[in-house]
């Protein structure tokens, strides 16, 4: 080993000064399973999402539980199932339009600039770097200073669209309770919504621009106690934002895969009451 530097090379591990290292790593212990296990969860997410956005079937059972990936479902295709277009149809049906089309773009650039995945997808896909010792294949690094990362700062942005999403969500669940021929009605799979929904506000409230949002740029707490309040509140819930960010891409499929089985006929919802 020597800290010759290569010649015609001027960056990273590589740079001028560093020390002179072959080997791509010289760490011997399974680094490489953390980022694996990371980029194959973002992958089952995003071609199990993709795969039923575009499905334009099964996604509202029992005339009143509505699938998240539908929500709101605002296209003319929306028309098999009448009940579940709570804010009207007036997006083209086509098959490459999803029927959600008005929310879930987005929700996906919400979740692709947030913080949590940033660091996730950075380095796991990106391998920027890939875990400690080990070198990044890439030549330069700017940072997010530059197009397209510098992109990334819309977050906040997605963050208050998220917002009112997140409420058509909780309109979502709580209008499931009622069956337009039983009246109130609760069954496993309000349950399921329910728990949903509330993971998805836990998910949204922790995100750093809520926190910021929250208690950001303030001079004085003491002169805004109910801004301090909430500010330490989601600073709490932020320590938890990337065990938030997993559970919910597990808890969106399940719910999903809920209303798919019951309108598909393959399970039946239980009636708990009604
Ligand atoms: Fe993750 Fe905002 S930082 S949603």
């Amino acid at each position: 080993m020597t800290t010759a530097a290569r010649p015609g090379v001027a960056h990273g591990v590589a740079a001028p000064g560093r020390a002179q290292v072959d080997a791509r790593t010289l760490r011997t212990d399974r680094w490489w399973l953390p980022p694996a296990a990371t980029t194959i969860g973002l992958a089952i997410f995003l071609v199990y999402g993709g795969v039923r956005a575009f499905q334009q079937q099964y996604f509202f059972a029992d005339e009143r539980y509505l699938t998240p990936f539908y929500s709101p479902c605002v296209s003319l295709g929306c028309a098999a199932e009448p009940g579940a277009a709570h804010f009207g149809m007036f997006i083209p049906d086509h098959p490459l339009i999803p029927y959600a089309a008005l929310t879930l773009p987005f929700l996906l650039l919400f979740r692709l600039t947030c913080y949590y995945y940033r660091k996730a997808y950075y380095r796991s896909v990106w391998m920027a770097p890939a875990a400690c010792s080990v070198p990044e294949p890439h030549g330069t690094y700017h940072g997010e200073t530059r197009f397209p990362l510098i992109l990334q700062n819309s977050h906040r942005y997605f963050f208050y669209l998220t917002l009112v999403i997140s409420l058509i969500n909780t309109y979502d669940a709580v209008v499931a309770f009622r069956h337009p021929a039983d009246g109130f009605v609760v069954g496993v799979g309000n349950l399921v919504l329910l728990t949903n929904v509330a993971l998805l506000w836990l998910y949204t409230i922790s995100c750093h621009s809520c926190r910021h949002a929250m208690g950001g740029r303030l001079k004085h707490f003491s002169q805004h106690p109910v801004r301090y309040r909430l500010w330490t509140t989601i600073s709490a819930l932020n320590t938890r934002h990337h065990l938030f960010a997993w559970i919910t891409l597990g808890t969106l499929i399940l719910t999903d895969l809920y209303v798919m089985l019951v309108a598909r006929g393959t399970i039946t919802d239980l009636r708990l009451i009604g």
